[in-house]
């Protein structure tokens, strides 16, 4: 039997089609409430959407610790093999809007959530292991040369290239995003990258440095440009189809977490900066150490309420996990929570999806906008600590994180490396990618910079100059032969007449 339509305080409708009229063709009367009630309704269904990464697509599911991982965390979710907690992952495009097509050329948001006994965990991170820039003061510059120019309204290559050839620290990304790997299938066939170098610590107080991998237990597949553009055309929403369908059919995808470990003392001695985002630590010295399984086996019922709703933020950790010196991850622990307070409101983290599942929640957060949750500091009389009351929520301080020691002047530091910003991006050039990988990275750029003008391309090829003399080359030789084509087509009469 059907339920019978009420309105939002509880009382049953008599209609939901007919407006309340003065005679059978007079206007609309204002004492039709719920009519009022639904058009002010409509106009409040969007929130802004996401300043990046605004397009995106989640899952629900499991993690299942399957290796002892105990001797670098003391994370209760880490404490035995065979725990499972549940999880939220969302993937995301970084440039285009909410409305975007899914299989643009772009870096891939790769956030997990996962529902621990002690919080929340969050890993906010991308399907490429490093980042564009590795200061937070030229975050907010770098994604304005993503977005929209102010007068055309239309993204602008001129301002990509002539923003990338003044950051050189970039060209790793750039090479990466260029690539094959620029245009994934889909979410189900990438590996996902916590980026940063966070901490751990165990029972001992003994800290690590680690880096957080998710590898993809589905095949790497990418699509050309050409794929890409043809794909578009029939359809804007690829990833969102082909993940919604393969949950739905059973097909979970799944990603193994491993971690690469450094303990604490070695970053001092280790050659390179371990918290310089834009470089990756090298496998053959930073093996990766298996952890456990996420398997994605649910769709929400409303994206809505548990995609965009979702608030991931690096900040929220657990005990056993911690930050490290990475100077665009303190800027991020600060701009998330903050940019959530402004999407979603006040008490962003009561909305169900983002209160903590598995972990019992105590704190003296008060009113404000959507107070809707129950005092939540164990007694009805606190509302403030420190307290007399029995049973009202203390501070634990036995899960303090060890004292990091930290030395130097407070200063500006530039953190300019020279030459080594240089040497992984010609590492992946040269011994990663084959001559036909090669190939279609200098055709995926020339496509990219087209319409840039010629300064802005030989500021660029001058920063790949510096990675290899053949980068340079090979992508100078396919702009101009684009240029050709272009001004070939140009001459081909194609008026047709009237
Ligand atoms: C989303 C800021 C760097 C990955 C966002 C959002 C902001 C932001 C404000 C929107 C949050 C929301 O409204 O829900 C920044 C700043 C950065 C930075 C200030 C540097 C200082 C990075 C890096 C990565 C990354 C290095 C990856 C390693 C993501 C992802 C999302 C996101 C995956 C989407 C999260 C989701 O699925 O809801 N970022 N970001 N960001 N950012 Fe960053």
């Amino acid at each position: 039997m059907s339920k019978r339509l009420t309105t939002t305080a509880g009382a049953p409708m008599p209609t939901n089609e007919t407006s309340k009229t003065a005679g059978s063709r007079g206007p609309v009367l204002l004492d039709d409430y719920q009519l009022i009630e639904k058009l002010a309704h409509q106009n409040r269904e969007r929130i802004p959407e996401r300043a990046v990464h605004a397009k995106g697509w989640g899952a629900e599911g499991t993690f299942t610790v399957t290796h002892d991982i105990s001797q670098y965390s003391c994370a209760a979710i880490f404490s035995e093999v065979g725990k499972t907690c549940e999880i939220l992952s969302r993937w995301s495009t970084v440039a285009g809007e909410l409305g975007a097509a899914d299989s643009e050329r772009d870096v891939r948001g790769f956030s997990v959530k996962f529902y621990t006994e002690e919080g929340n965990w969050d890993v906010v991170g991308n399907n490429t292991p490093i980042f564009f820039v590795r200061d937070a003061y030229k975050f907010p510059d770098f994604i304005r040369t993503q977005k929209r120019h102010p007068r055309t309204n239309l993204r602008s290559p001129e301002a990509m290239f002539d923003f990338w050839a003044a950051q050189p620290e970039c060209v790793h990304q750039v090479t990466i995003l260029m690539s094959d790997r620029g245009i994934p299938v889909n979410p189900m066939h990438m590996h996902g990258y916590g980026s940063h170098t966070y901490s751990m610590w165990n029972a001992k107080g003994e800290r690590h440095w680690v880096k957080f991998h998710f590898r993809c237990q589905q095949e790497i597949r990418n699509r050309s440009n050409e794929d890409a553009e043809k794909l578009i055309g029939s359809t804007r929403e690829n990833f969102q189809e082909d993940l919604f369908n393969a949950i739905e059919g059973g097909d979970y995808p799944k990603w193994e977490l491993n971690i690469q470990v450094m303990p604490e003392a070695e970053a001092e001695t280790c050659g390179f900066n371990p918290f310089d985002l834009t470089k990756v630590w090298p496998h053959a010295d930073y093996p990766l150490i298996p952890v456990g399984m996420l398997e994605f086996n649910r769709n929400p019922d409303n994206y809505f309420q548990s995609i965009e709703n979702a608030a991931y933020s690096p900040s929220n950790k657990i005990p056993g996990i911690g930050f490290s010196p990475d100077k665009m991850l303190q800027a991020r622990v600060f701009s998330y929570a903050d940019a959530h307070r402004y999407r979603l409101g006040t008490h962003y983290e009561a909305l169900p999806v983002n209160a903590p599942k598995a972990a019992p929640m105590h704190h003296y957060h008060k009113d404000g906008a959507m107070r809707f949750f129950p005092q939540q500091t164990g007694h009805p009389d606190a509302y403030y600590e420190p307290n007399q009351y029995e049973g009202s929520a203390r501070p634990d301080p036995s899960v303090q994180e060890p004292p990091l020691r930290i030395s130097g002047d407070a200063d500006r530091y530039v953190q300019e490396e020279a030459d080594a910003d240089y040497i992984q991006p010609r590492k992946l050039y040269t011994e990663v990618f084959d001559q036909a990988q090669r190939d279609r990275l200098h055709e995926n750029m020339a496509g990219a910079m087209a319409p840039c003008s010629e300064s802005v391309k030989e500021r660029w090829y001058a920063v790949l100059e510096k990675v290899h003399p053949d980068y340079a080359a090979g992508v100078r030789a396919a702009c101009e032969k684009d240029e050709v084509a272009i001004s070939v087509t140009d001459e081909t009469p194609t008026k047709v007449a009237d």
